[in-house]
Formats: C-alpha cells, sequence, structure tokens
C-alpha cells in the first residue's frame, strides 16, 4: 500500500484551501461528537463504518454498487475521498483495487490509517491532489466517485472534464449534485463538455431533509461543538447549518451517473460548447458537509 504525499504531476493544491481542509479534517479527528449527530440525523440508514463527511446512506452506497457496474480487480478512484471510508467500502464490495485522492494531506492520512479496516495490503492507496488536476493518468480508472465534494472545486467544469479523462472506454463517474427546483441543471453542458454520456439521473428525495435533521442538531448542540471542535470550526458548521436551512425545501438532490462511450472520441475537444471556468450559475449546488 502506498501513501505518497503528492501525485507526479499534478499542480499542487492552494495551500490556503487545503490549510481549511485541514483544519476542518483535524477538528473532526479530535471528537466523536460529528458522527455522532451524523448518525443521529440519518437513522436507520448512516453507513456506521463509512463514517462520511457527508449526505452518504446506505440508499447511496446501495445505488453506487448497482451503478458502477465494475469487475473485480478493475480499478475505482474516490476523487474527495475525505478520510476514505466511501471509497473503501465500495472497493471491498466490489473486489475492485482503490486510488482515492483530497485536497487535504490530514484527511488522506485519515483514509490510509484506515485502509486496513476494510482491504488487503496492496489494494488501496491514497495520494493529496485536486478535483480540478489529479496527475492521474488518462484512462486509468473503471469507476469512479465524487460524493459531495465536486461544489467544493474551484472550477466545476473543469473538475468534471478532469474526473472524465481518469475514465477507460465505457467506465462510469458517478457524482452527486444538487440544484434549486425550477432551475435548469448545468449537468448536461458539462457532461457534454467532458466527452461523457449522462446515463441516469437518480433522485434523492430524502437527501435535503437528513441535512434538515443534521443542521438542526448542530444548531442544538452549538455549545458542545465550540467545545470540542473549537470556535473556528464551530462558527463554520453553525455559520453553514443557517445559510443552508432555509434554501432546502427548494433543493433537488440526485446521484448522476456519467459514462465514457465505449467508442470514445480522440479528445472530448469540447471546449468551445463548456460554461465559462470558475462560473457557479447555480450555487444551491454547494453541498453542506
Ligand atoms: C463534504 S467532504 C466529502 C468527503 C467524502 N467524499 C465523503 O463523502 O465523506 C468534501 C471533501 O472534498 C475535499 N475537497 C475540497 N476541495 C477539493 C478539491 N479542489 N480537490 C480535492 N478535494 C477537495 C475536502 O477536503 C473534503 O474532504
Amino acid at each position: 500500500m502506498t501513501h505518497p504525499a503528492t501525485v507526479l504531476g499534478a499542480a499542487p493544491p492552494a495551500p490556503a484551501v487545503a490549510a481549511q481542509y485541514d483544519a476542518f479534517h483535524a477538528a473532526r479527528a479530535r471528537t466523536g461528537l460529528v458522527a455522532r449527530l451524523y448518525a443521529e440525523a440519518l437513522g436507520e440508514d448512516y453507513p456506521a463504518e463509512v463514517a462520511a463527511s457527508s449526505s452518504c446512506d446506505w440508499p447511496l452506497l446501495g445505488l453506487m454498487t448497482a451503478r458502477l457496474r465494475m469487475q473485480p480487480g478493475q480499478l475505482l478512484v474516490d476523487a474527495g475521498c475525505g478520510t476514505g471510508g466511501i471509497g473503501l467500502w465500495l472497493a471491498r464490495a466490489l473486489a475492485v483495487r482503490l486510488v482515492g485522492f483530497d485536497i487535504s494531506r490530514v484527511a488522506v492520512g485519515e483514509a490510509f490509517a484506515r485502509s486496513g479496516q476494510f482491504l488487503p495490503p496492496g489494494r488501496a492507496a491514497f495520494c493529496v491532489a485536486r478535483l480540478e488536476a489529479t496527475g492521474l493518468p488518462d484512462g486509468c480508472a473503471h469507476g469512479v466517485v465524487c460524493v459531495d465534494a465536486l461544489s467544493r472545486a474551484a472550477d466545476r467544469d473543469q473538475a468534471v472534464r478532469e474526473l472524465g479523462r481518469l475514465l477507460a472506454p465505457g467506465a462510469r463517474l458517478l457524482v452527486t449534485r444538487a440544484v434549486r427546483r425550477g432551475t435548469e441543471p448545468v449537468w448536461e453542458a458539462q457532461a457534454r463538455a467532458a466527452g461523457l454520456i449522462v446515463e441516469h439521473v437518480d433522485e434523492r428525495p430524502g437527501e435535503p431533509g437528513m441535512w434538515e435533521r443534521l443542521y438542526r442538531l448542530w444548531i442544538d448542540h452549538a455549545e458542545e461543538l465550540r467545545r470540542e471542535l473549537g470556535e473556528d470550526q464551530a462558527a463554520n458548521m453553525l455559520g453553514e447549518a443557517h445559510r443552508v436551512l432555509p434554501t432546502l425545501p427548494g433543493r433537488r438532490a440526485v446521484l448522476l451517473t456519467l459514462r465514457r462511450p465505449v467508442a470514445s472520441p480522440a479528445a472530448p475537444g469540447a471546449a468551445d460548447t463548456m460554461a465559462r471556468p470558475g462560473r457557479h450559475p447555480d450555487d444551491s449546488e454547494r453541498t453542506p458537509q
């Protein structure tokens, strides 16, 4: 098993952004409180072993398992893997190899430390890399998953192109997305620009309600959060809870399955059809944490 500090060829993460995520992961690693509140908010749908910092629940794990359609021994990439539970769980379930990456060195260290609980030595590797520039080889992956991380990329169009670039012909990219009801999703155009086909759009009707329960718990436990995570991290969480709660009734959450065609065009080459980099037409997409 390897734990490279950086990936060859990848641009290093912007230090300030990486440092924010390092602080986020380091604070959560110090306490079981955040995981307990996730468990309470998700109830029976909480996959405790995975312990994600996201909307990952049993229905999502089931959907991803079915949509990936991977064969034993193939390579799965977990993009924005956090502490690694989702990729590790899927890799064990599907008998595949795993590469996980995240912008946070702290998260990658934790993912590496957990890998032995799920997989035998040599089946998983983790590295520090960005969604927009992974440094991984073209066509290396038979499946890519990206759970509640795409909305954090500085340039989502570029991130979809980059994750699409990793897909072997016929392979799939599964990504959680959210949009305000009544607005036109950008994912069709982003997929086309990356040379991918939208194969499935699976609705996740329980996702906004899960965030609502979690945010109310965060607000109810504000004092404990401050005590256990420190002022800064607690302030980030409580600010997010107050900001996002009112938007949840209008939120539509989905799991997208994007596929690279089996006979792939030589290059996506769709730069002229792409939305301007860095433009986020619908910021309701930003996924809570
Ligand atoms: C909400 S967490 C989800 C983590 C994990 N996928 C899960 O479901 O538990 C978002 C993750 O994205 C990572 N992240 C944020 N911006 C990133 C970027 N530009 N490239 C790679 N990872 C990024 C953060 O460090 C964090 O671990």
